[in-house]
């Protein structure tokens, strides 16, 4: 199976996503071989798209730069594992820039699905893709916080989508909490094993992937001290 990691944190590898992400990986039964390949978007060379349709005319785009390596990675690919913050209630620029880019992908065809969506048909075959997001942030809640970005994924990808939504990231790098990320570490560990060999997560591992890693007053009074000094 082809595994591909789009790092979209401008942290690169200090990316707190990221330890999340590894995590996931490190779920992977090692006998099995899958090919994971982790790129980093935000260090990489990606021209803003111009809007110039000729990708969808002739399928490649006018500008040469990473994402011609990169589209040839996402294509091959059978899980894309999609690891980035939240920013302003969304993705980082950087990805956006990437997923603007994934244009050549799709033929200029306008179509209407059975279920009433308005989309472009795909030129290539990636039905069998499997869509994974593993994200950070900064608040306590998931409500409110994540709602644009679900959205957006759920209509870009459907069903093949799954998602370990973490807030209180920061908390990956407090001394005191380290037993406590840990824990949660481990759970996103067993979430990877469960992923890669049934295709889900156990209502176990959901759970406590959804349990806050501080209680949320805390966690405010926490954050505070610290900015407020
Ligand atoms: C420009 C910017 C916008 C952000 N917007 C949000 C936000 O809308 N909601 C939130 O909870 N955290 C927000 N954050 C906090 C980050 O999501 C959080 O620090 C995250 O854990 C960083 O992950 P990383 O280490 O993988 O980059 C924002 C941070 C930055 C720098």
């Amino acid at each position: 199976m082809n595994i591909l990691v789009i790092n979209g944190s401008p942290k690169g590898e200090n990316s707190t996503t990221l330890k999340l992400t590894k995590a996931f990986l490190a779920g992977i039964d090692s006998d099995e071989s899958h090919l994971i390949d982790i790129i980093t978007v935000t260090t990489a060379h990606i021209e803003p798209c111009r809007g110039c349709f000729c990708c969808m005319a002739k399928g490649v785009c006018a500008f040469k730069d990473d994402m011609q390596a990169f589209l040839k990675k996402y294509l091959a690919a059978d899980v894309v594992i999609w690891s980035f913050p939240l920013y302003f209630y969304s993705m980082p620029s950087k990805i956006k820039t990437f997923l603007d880019r994934l244009l050549p992908i799709y033929l200029p065809y306008i179509v209407t699905t059975v279920d009433g969506r308005v989309e472009h048909p795909t030129r290539y075959d990636i039905e069998r893709q499997k869509h994974i997001l593993i994200s950070t942030c900064g608040f306590y809640n998931i409500q409110g916080n994540y709602d644009a970005l679900l959205k957006q994924v759920e209509i870009l990808f459907g069903k093949r989508f799954i998602s370990i939504l973490c807030p209180e990231g920061y908390l990956f790098d407090v001394h005191i909490m380290q037993k406590r990320t840990g824990r949660y570490l481990s759970y996103i560990q067993k979430a990877g094993e469960e992923y890669f060999t049934q295709g889900y997560f156990s209502e176990f591992t959901q759970t406590k992937l959804n349990e806050l890693l501080c209680p949320s007053d805390l966690f405010i009074e926490m954050t505070n001290s610290g900015w407020m000094k």
